[in-house]
């Protein structure tokens, strides 16, 4: 293997020290502490991992955490009820309802029901124009996540090739938005896209956003380029379930510069950025400086 290794869990762990030691500033020298609302509909046993671990790093780093666990067949009507009061609450900085919602609710009304600026997913149709304007914003935790860690290896991106493969609203296309705000040269690559191989050997900067397991191998990598693997999947292997991402991590981790594990690389950045979000909204909330090195 000759890539360096992007290590996301030391990454996330420096993040959560830094939010824990601003929630500490918070509370003691303004009484404040950052809340974080997260709404489950449903019982989907992948989700209820993803809420259970961001209220227990919520707890963990000083904020106040309330889940809100709803029925499948809650009404749309219950459910915007309940967005409302938690917009009204001034206790709660951040609100996150995790997706996918049941096909019943409509996504995108909920969520932009969400006040914008306790919209710490960043999902809301202000936040993503504010993104794509180049205006200060609530940012996708995953994007910037990957961005920090860039940031981190590289220094300035001012120039280089990026191909984000996958076009989602959660990552594809707010992680080709940061990097077009880092000056990139940005393609934006999917599964209609024609030579799929050739556009990706092309990147300086790689990132895996589709969602299917190991589909790029290492011969569509760059030699020297840096592949940030967002993919999270979980196949079957030699009798064992295991986690893969969207890179085929062995044969890329011959030819890239640098390359983030999965398990261990963007995955753990992603609730480090929530809780990071968690407290840029309440400084934005109660008018006091963001911390340094928490967003974008
Ligand atoms: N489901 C998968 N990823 C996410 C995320 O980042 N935010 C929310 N709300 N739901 C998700």
């Amino acid at each position: 293997m000759t890539a360096s290794i992007l290590d996301g869990k030391s990454f996330a762990a420096s993040i959560r020290e830094k939010v824990a030691e601003h929630v500490a500033r918070l509370k003691n020298e303004h009484g404040v502490t950052p809340g974080l609302a997260v709404v489950l509909v449903g019982e989907d046993p992948a989700s209820q991992v993803y809420v259970r671990s961001k209220g227990k790093q919520t707890v963990e780093v000083g904020m106040a955490s309330f889940e809100h666990k709803l029925a499948p067949d809650i009404s749309e009507a219950d459910l915007l009820d309940l967005i409302t009061k938690l917009n009204a609450d001034p206790e709660i900085h951040g609100i996150l309802v995790q997706l996918p919602l049941p096909a019943h609710l409509n996504s995108d009304l909920v969520i932009n029901s969400i006040d914008p600026a306790k919209d710490v997913d960043g999902f809301h149709i202000s936040n993503v124009g504010l993104l794509g304007t180049g205006q200060k914003s609530m940012v996708p935790c995953t994007p910037l996540g990957c961005l920090m860690m860039l940031r981190d290896h590289h220094g300035s991106l001012s120039g280089l090739e990026a191909v984000v493969v996958g076009r989602s609203n959660i990552v594809g296309k707010p992680m080709a938005q940061l990097l077009l705000g880092e000056s990139c040269t940005v393609t934006i690559a999917h599964s209609r896209t024609k030579d799929l191989a050739e556009t990706c050997r092309r990147a300086d900067i790689l990132v895996a956003a589709v969602g299917r397991a190991e589909m790029i191998p290492g011969d569509w990598v760059k030699p020297g380029a840096t592949v940030i693997d967002v993919g999270i999947n979980r196949i079957e292997r030699d009798g064992k379930r295991v986690l893969v991402g969207d890179v085929h991590f062995d044969s890329a981790a011959q030819v890239a510069g640098a390359i983030t594990p999965v398990p261990g690389g963007v995955g753990p950045m992603t609730i480090a950025c929530l809780l990071a979000n968690t407290v840029t909204a309440c400084c934005r909330a109660n008018g006091l400086p963001e911390p340094d090195g928490l967003t974008v």
